[in-house]
């Protein structure tokens, strides 16, 4: 299980300390992958700054680069290295922006030990095939896309072609943004899934997208700690078969 930093650590001054709490709760529940990106404002100063509190090395720091410019990615990636302990376990082209260029820069980086693995990601389904293409050039390790009970396109080309090529997966926006939360099912409709160990709608959605094997992480985000527990327990098997899985996305389409 990972924690998506989008919006919920974007902040500054008094409310950084609550934000701290939550990475402090996620490593302690066992929530190990911690994705982010320049794009998202004050988030990865704001990890950085809890994980060097609560534990840089049990983490593994997900972030990306986010440019077309080559000097500007260039002091992205200084900036993030910075605020974690100079390297990361995964870098990753955010939403394929001069995906080759940076692509080149991420190896050199690889070349030096300051990053493990190299990934591309995008949230839209019109960037699929382009996406697939970098897939295809044996250049990255991971895809992050998004995936869930009401967002399945991922699920017919893209991870098809993840497990042929053996490469990690990361689904994003697992609970819709949030979107998908708001308006839950009713108690009576999760009854049947009791017995997969899940309390709430959030679990089934989020045990929904790692019952899938080809899914190596999802990574919702969460501003609340007590929430960051909630999702955690979503990782513990057992997981959803196919006639779950199919319940599951008809509860979330009617959403
Ligand atoms: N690469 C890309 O293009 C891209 C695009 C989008 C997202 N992402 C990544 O994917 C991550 C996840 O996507 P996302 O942030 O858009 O949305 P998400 O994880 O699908 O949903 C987050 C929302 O769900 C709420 N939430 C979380 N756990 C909950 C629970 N147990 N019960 C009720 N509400 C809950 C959060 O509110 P509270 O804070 O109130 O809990 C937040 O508003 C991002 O943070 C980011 O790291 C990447």
């Amino acid at each position: 299980m990972g924690l998506g930093t989008y919006q919920v650590l974007d902040v500054r001054g008094r409310e950084e300390e609550a934000r701290h709490e939550v990475v402090r709760t996620a490593l302690e529940v066992g929530i190990t992958l911690f994705d982010s990106s320049p794009m998202y404002g004050e988030a990865e100063r704001v990890l950085g700054d809890a994980l060097r509190k609560y534990g840089r090395d049990r983490a593994t720091v997900a972030t990306k680069v986010w440019t077309s410019d080559d000097r500007a990615a260039q002091l992205q990636i200084e900036t993030a290295l910075n605020f974690f302990g100079g390297r990361v376990e995964l870098y990753q082209v955010h939403n394929l922006i001069a995906v080759e260029k940076r692509l080149g820069m991420l190896e050199e980086l690889q070349n030096e030990d300051k990053v493990r693995s190299i990934g591309a990601t995008h949230y839209s389904h019109s960037a699929f095939p382009s996406l697939m293409n970098v897939m295809l050039s044996g250049r990255v390790d991971f895809v992050q896309v998004p995936y869930n009970a009401a967002d399945v396109a991922v699920a017919e080309e893209v991870l098809p072609l993840a497990e042929e090529l053996g490469l990690g997966v990361i689904a994003m926006i697992p609970l819709g943004s949030g979107r998908l939360i708001r308006n839950a099912p009713a108690d009576k409709d999760l009854e049947p899934l009791k017995e997969f160990g899940i309390e709430t709608w959030a679990q089934v959605l989020l045990k929904f997208v790692l019952s899938d094997e080809r899914v190596s992480c999802v990574i919702p985000a969460t501003s609340s700690p007590g929430r960051a527990r909630e999702n955690a327990r979503a990782g513990e098997p057992p997981f959803f078969g196919e006639e779950e899985q199919e319940y599951v996305k008809r509860l979330a389409q009617r959403r």
